[in-house]
């Protein structure tokens, strides 16, 4: 076997990023890559990048930057960048920042070793193609060395919707389902890896219909068969359009006792007006009957949503609706974004709203969802809930897992490993996260 090569990966932006980085050393392991901790011990540099905010792609070029003294010093170290920043920009990471040897979008790292193999030789690589073959059967076999109990699994990809933020569609591509077979089987793999809990993702993952037996699966089915496995405990999904909210998915909740409750379903503004100019194809009113009818069957699950503030043409009495929604909603937590215009997008070329003000919409939203963040972990506190932990915490004798609700939970006790389930009794709220002991 050649001599062991060090790898270092930094991964920006979605959770599908983080599988994608998880693949792809993979890929690169099987060609005697070692993943190392530090760019200054690596052979190979990789950015797996995020196009979403203009500041998500901005990092590239300055992480790439501090590289340059890096190249100097070690002339063959090589230089690669992935991901969404990649597909959007392409040969033109190369002319802008040339000590970069290797372009590789999301669709087509499965020909990682190729491509690596040419860099080696000094060529420069540039590959963003769409390809018809399905990169996660071209991968090799997932490792025998699992992170910890939780994993990501990608069951979809890509968006159709087209909002007139986003970039997606354009960077992941058209919306794709795996089969359901190959995602059963990854999920046994990773269970008898050690995994415990398996978060399903998909840019539009409750639009999944991927093959099954019998004909298209949707979400439900697939979660349905899932909860089937013997030793996955936890199911989760992320993240969701409310459109392709089906009722089907919806009983799911109040029927599937391995589906956590809580749900990440984006909303971003509360005002019809501007959820027209994002082409979210809905209403507030309508989303918030459709949050009431998931909680008639999961009458506790947490909602969690994403909000763009400053969208083209924002009036304050639009961002007021959304101030309204949100308090109609009441979020367990919430992610909020200034917006961002992109390149090719639609609304990038419309009026844009003054930065002061955004910034100041920004702040208020923020602090709306935060107190209500806190109210609802100040509610966890005597309630008996399930911890899967993960590993141990700063204390002496401390353990940390997350909840059902997806907060951190610590818990001094003798006698608990990561990757145990238990049932905890939440004494404590914190800001960030929530102490308890062992029921
Ligand atoms: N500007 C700001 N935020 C954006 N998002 C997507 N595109 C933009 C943009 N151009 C946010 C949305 C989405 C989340 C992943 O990122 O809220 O749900
Ligand atoms: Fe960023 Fe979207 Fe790409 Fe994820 S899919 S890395 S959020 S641009």
């Amino acid at each position: 076997m050649a001599d062991t090569k060090k790898l270092f990966i930094r991964t920006y932006g979605c959770q599908m990023n983080v599988y994608d980085s998880e693949r792809m050393a993979e890929a690169l392991g099987a060609e005697g890559y070692e993943e190392v901790a530090s760019p200054e011990e690596a052979d190979m540099i990789l950015l797996n990048t995020c196009h979403i905010r203009e500041k998500a792609a901005e990092k590239v070029y300055s992480e790439l930057g501090r590289y340059k003294d890096l190249k100097a010093a070690k002339p063959d170290l090589k230089i690669g960048v992935a991901g969404c920043v990649a597909q959007a920009e392409g040969e033109e990471i190369i002319a802008r920042q040339p000590m970069v040897d290797l372009v590789v979008g999301p669709q087509t790292y499965h020909r990682l070793p190729d491509m690596v193999a040419k860099a080696a030789r000094g060529e420069k690589v540039v590959d963003t193609d769409f390809p018809a073959e399905d990169k996660f059967e071209e991968l090799k076999a997932r490792p025998q060395a699992r992170r910890g109990p939780t994993a990501f699994l990608t069951v979809q990809e890509g968006c159709d919707k087209f909002c007139a933020f986003c970039v997606v569609p354009y960077t992941r591509g058209a919306e794709v389902s795996r089969p359901a077979d190959r995602i059963l089987r990854e999920a046994r793999e990773l269970v008898e890896k050690g995994v415990g809990e398996i978060t399903l993702l998909g840019q539009n993952v409750n639009a999944y219909h991927g093959n099954g037996e019998g004909g298209v699966w949707s979400l439900a089915r697939l979660i349905r068969a899932l909860a089937e496995i013997d030793g996955l405990e936890r199911i989760r999904f992320t993240t969701s359009h409310p459109n392709d909210m089906s009722d089907d998915l919806i009983a799911a909740h109040g029927e599937i006792d391995k589906l956590m409750p809580y749900l990440h379903l984006p909303v971003q503004s509360g005002s019809d007006r501007i959820l027209k100019r994002m082409n979210r194809q809905h209403t507030a009113e309508e989303y918030l009957r459709l949050i009431e009818r998931i909680r008639a069957a999961r009458p506790d699950i947490l909602i969690s949503g994403d909000f763009i503030v400053g969208f083209p043409e924002e009036t304050a009495a639009d961002f007021e609706a959304t101030m309204d929604l949100i308090r109609a909603v009441n979020y367990g937590q919430a992610f909020s974004f200034k917006y961002s215009p992109r390149p090719g997008t639609p609304a990038a070329e419309r009026t844009q709203v003054d930065p002061g003000e955004a910034s100041e919409r920004l702040q208020r939203l923020q602090a709306l969802i935060n107190d209500q963040a806190a109210a609802i972990m100040q509610d966890m506190v005597g309630r008996e809930v399930g911890v899967l932990f993960e590993k141990p915490g700063r204390m002496p004798g401390q353990m940390v897992g997350k909840s059902d609700y997806l907060h951190a939970v610590h818990v001094s006790a003798e006698g608990i490993a990561p990757g145990d389930l238990r049932r905890v009794r939440i004494t404590g709220a914190g800001p960030n996260s929530l102490s308890g002991a062992l029921a």
